[in-house]
Order: C-alpha cells, then sequence, then structure tokens
C-alpha cells in the first residue's frame, strides 16, 4: 500500500518534470542567446520552488495523514499502544493529536474492561454455588469452576453443546424446560453422585431477558445442600432418640405403678421389688433429662466457661478416692501416675466432668479382673491425659461415632451399665470448648486409651 502511494507520487514527479522539460524545449528555439539561459534559469527556478513546495506539502500533510491512517489501521485490529509520533501543527497536527487521544481513550477503556472481566470471573469462578448460562437455543455458554466441582470434567466438555447433551440429571431438564416455558424462576432439587459420595443439589433456574423483553436464555445455579440436609436428618434422629429414650423408663415406671395399683402392693416381696425399679427407672429418666439439659447447655454458642488456673493433678487426684472405689467393687486394678503439678487454664467443674465421664466408661466397659490406667504426660504448651483400660474395646468402624448423641457400640450391653450415651459427647464439647482435642485408640476385646490434649494457655 505504501509503496502504491510512493509511487504515485513519483509519476506525479515525473510528469511535472517533463511537463518543464517539454515547456523548456518548446520555449528554447523561440528565444536566442542570453535570453535563452534566462529562460533555462526561469525554468529551474520554478521547479525548484515546485520541489520546495511539495517537499513541504509532504511534510505537513501527506506524512501525518499516513501515519495517523496507519494507526487508525492498527486500532481497527485491536492494537491500541499505537500512536503517530508525527509532530505537526495546523489541521494534520489537529489530525495526529486526536487519533493519539482516541487510541488513549481506547487503550484504557480496553484495560477497564480486561479489568471488569477478570473481576467477574474470578467471582464466578470463587462463587460457593455451581453456575450455567445457556442461550435460547440451549447451548451452553458459561460454567463455573463449583460447578466443574460437582459435575466432573472440562469446560470444554461443556461449552458449545446443548445442556441436555452433556447433562443427563432429568431435573436440570425440566427445570431449564420449565424456566423456557413458564418465563419465572423455578426450584428443585435433586442428588448426584460425587466421586463415591452422594450429594444434595438444589437447581434454581431463571430465565434471561433483552431490554425488549425478548427471551435470551437462562442462567442455572446449582446449591449443594447436603450439609443442610445432614444436619435436619440429625435433629430428626435426635428427636427421634430423645423420645425413644425417655419412653423407655417411662413406660417401665408407669408398667410397674400399674401392676402395684392392679393389687401387687398388698405382697410386701413384689412392693419392695417394683419400687425400686420405679426408682432406679426413674433416676435414669433424671440422669437422662439432666444430660440432655447440659448438652444444649453446652450446646449453646454463648457457652461461658468458669475459667481459673487449674492444676491438673490436684484435679485429678481429686477422682481417686471414688475411682479406687469403684474399681474395687469390680476388682478393678486401677493406676494413677500423674507426675508433677501441671497448670493450665479452663474450667475446673467442666474438666472434672470429663474425666469423671472417661473414667466411668473404662471401669464400666472392662470386665472384672481388667485394668485402668490414668497418666498424665505433659509438654511445652500441651498436656496429654491419657484414659486407658483393658475393655472390651471399640470395633475401628464405629470409633469416629461414639462422640455422637446417643451412640452405643452394643445398645443392650451399654443400657445395663446405666448409660445414657450422651458422655462422650458432652465430653468432646467440653474439650473443644478448651480449644484442645480427644483422640481414640482402641481395639476389639483387648483395650481402649482416650487421649485428651489441652493446651496449656489458650485462653
Ligand atoms: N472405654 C470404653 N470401652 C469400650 N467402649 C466404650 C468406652 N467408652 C465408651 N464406649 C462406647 O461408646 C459409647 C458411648 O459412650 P458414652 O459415654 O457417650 O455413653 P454411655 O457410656 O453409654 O452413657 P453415659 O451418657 O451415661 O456416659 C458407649 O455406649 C460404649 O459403647
Ligand atoms: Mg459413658
Amino acid at each position: 500500500m505504501g509503496s502504491k502511494k510512493s509511487s504515485f507520487l513519483l509519476i506525479y514527479i515525473a510528469i511535472i518534470l517533463s511537463v518543464f522539460i517539454l515547456i523548456g524545449f518548446v520555449l528554447s528555439p523561440m528565444v536566442e542567446g542570453n535570453e535563452q539561459i534566462v529562460v533555462i534559469l526561469c525554468l529551474v527556478g520554478g521547479l525548484t520552488t515546485f520541489f520546495i513546495l511539495l517537499h513541504n506539502l509532504y511534510i505537513n500533510y501527506i506524512k501525518p495523514v499516513r501515519s495517523v491512517s496507519m494507526v487508525a489501521r492498527e486500532l481497527v485490529k485491536g492494537n491500541y499502544k499505537a500512536r503517530t509520533y508525527v509532530n505537526n501543527y495546523g489541521e494534520a497536527g489537529q489530525l495526529s493529536n486526536s487519533i493519539n487521544v482516541l487510541a488513549r481513550s481506547l487503550q484504557e477503556m480496553n484495560v477497564h474492561e480486561k479489568m471488569q472481566g477478570s473481576q467477574l470471573k474470578t467471582v464466578i469462578d470463587n462463587m460457593e454455588s455451581g453456575l450455567m448460562l445457556i442461550d435460547e437455543k440451549g447451548y451452553v455458554h458459561l460454567i463455573n469452576r463449583k460447578f466443574l466441582n460437582m459435575f466432573g470434567q472440562e469446560a470444554k466438555d461443556y461449552i458449545g453443546y446443548l445442556y441436555y447433551e452433556v447433562l443427563e440429571q432429568e431435573n436440570i431438564h425440566k427445570a431449564v424446560q420449565e424456566a423456557f416455558l413458564y418465563e419465572e424462576k423455578v426450584k428443585d432439587s435433586f442428588t448426584i453422585s460425587m466421586k463415591v459420595e452422594k450429594r444434595f443439589v438444589e437447581i434454581v433456574g431463571a430465565p434471561i431477558f433483552n431490554e425488549s423483553n425478548d427471551l435470551k436464555g437462562a442462567v442455572l445455579v446449582f446449591h449443594d445442600i447436603t450439609e443442610l440436609k445432614r444436619l435436619e436428618q440429625m435433629r430428626k434422629d435426635f428427636v427421634a432418640n430423645v423420645s425413644h429414650e425417655l419412653k423407655t423408663p417411662i413406660t417401665s415406671i408407669r408398667g410397674f405403678a400399674e401392676t402395684l395399683l392392679d393389687g401387687a402392693m398388698d405382697e410386701e416381696k413384689l412392693r419392695n421389688q417394683f419400687l425400686s425399679i420405679i426408682l432406679s427407672e426413674s433416676e435414669r429418666l433424671q440422669a437422662l433429662v439432666y444430660d440432655l439439659l447440659e448438652l444444649s447447655k453446652l450446646e449453646k454458642e454463648e457457652l461461658r466457661l468458669r475459667t481459673e488456673v487449674v492444676d491438673i493433678k490436684e484435679l485429678l487426684e481429686g477422682l481417686l478416692p471414688i475411682t479406687k472405689q469403684q474399681a474395687s467393687k469390680k476388682e478393678i486394678t486401677f493406676k494413677a501416675s500423674l507426675g508433677d503439678e501441671i497448670k493450665l487454664v479452663g474450667d475446673q467443674g467442666r474438666l472434672k466432668q470429663v474425666f469423671i465421664n472417661l473414667i466411668n466408661n473404662a471401669i464400666n466397659y472392662t470386665p472384672n479382673n481388667g485394668q485402668v490406667d490414668l497418666k498424665v504426660n505433659s509438654t511445652a504448651n500441651t498436656v496429654k491425659i491419657i484414659v486407658s483400660d483393658t475393655g472390651i474395646g471399640i470395633p475401628e468402624e464405629f470409633q469416629s461415632r461414639i462422640f455422637e448423641r446417643f451412640y452405643r457400640v452394643d445398645r443392650a450391653r451399654s443400657r445395663n451399665t446405666g448409660g445414657t450415651g450422651l458422655g462422650l459427647a458432652i465430653v468432646k464439647h467440653i474439650i473443644e470448648a478448651h480449644k484442645g482435642s480427644i483422640e481414640i485408640k482402641s481395639e476389639l476385646d483387648k483395650g481402649s486409651s482416650f487421649i485428651v490434649t489441652l493446651p496449656k494457655n489458650s485462653m
């Protein structure tokens, strides 16, 4: 293009040069002597003036206009960094200036747009919900990272395809169709299998309209509601468990009371036997209600520990007499090695509750003639209290569940020990409130160790 323009310029120069030479040839026979020199000088002068004018024209107009048009072409191509550097005054100078201003604005707009685009992409990609955008024909245009987490595969496996070709869930098809058909928001939920687990997903589909209210597509948002469902299930289980646990002693109390009224109270032996059953069942009921209240107090977020400096050795020593008495009833050997005094900041009463629970469990779930040990290990920042026994042990598959409310490994056996199944749930809450942790090592029929780790100065 440039060489074409310069060749035009050369042709103009050649034509003008020829015209001057022609004039020279025409005029030279008409004049003689000195006049000829005057004519030649005039022609040369004219030609020089012409070239000077042409040079000025080139520098002031042609060159800037060329540079401007080159910059314009670059801008069209999307190269917003292009600028014209031909310095000039007058009209052409203004033109160069204007194209530079235009290029700068375009560059700024482009940077701004890119920034907005990347911000939007960051927001979409970091959303906690899956997102899919489809056009009015059903082709997928956009999906985010969470969507890929939920449904697997890669973006290229979805984008550009019809949604029903790449997603097999009927509920998604239905949601899209309803969003298109009724042109309003739709909600549904379904389950998908992710890797090994099943997840509950809620889908919200909303149609998209343009300014003239034509349907342009739909946006689908996928919320993972598995955790919510789990909590809902836990709440339902809890209510069912509480009712069940309360029902057993109440039924028994009522049954024995009725039997007494029906005549059994006349027989002293039966009366004593039934009344003591009623007493023990009502004690069980009382323990259950007490534990439930305790748990609900602990679960309230505003649980306040009454913290003070606690000497763990002293605290555990206080539990020894009653523990030894309980152990000796079952002929269990009880050994405590408590080491030196260890101070930490905590709630004395609550911590006592933790160790009473763990020691009671160790004694309850250890057959006669077994052994229970209580050990304290101290490191720079933590205290480890280990309660171990040679009892019935806990199978590995149940070890993660024993801290759940009402969970008992062997329901019949632990109910015989008078347990409510709330002890370890309470223990875990208290330890967590102290920013500590509890760990369990156990082998079936060999024994269990519960290891409590407490920070020395976390509060
Ligand atoms: N040291 C242990 N050895 C074997 N099993 C244990 C031991 N400690 C706890 N378990 C098992 O874990 C279950 C839950 O214990 P948890 O202390 O929460 O309830 P519980 O002892 O049945 O009742 P309670 O609320 O009266 O303590 C027990 O029922 C028992 O099956
Ligand atoms: Mg217990």
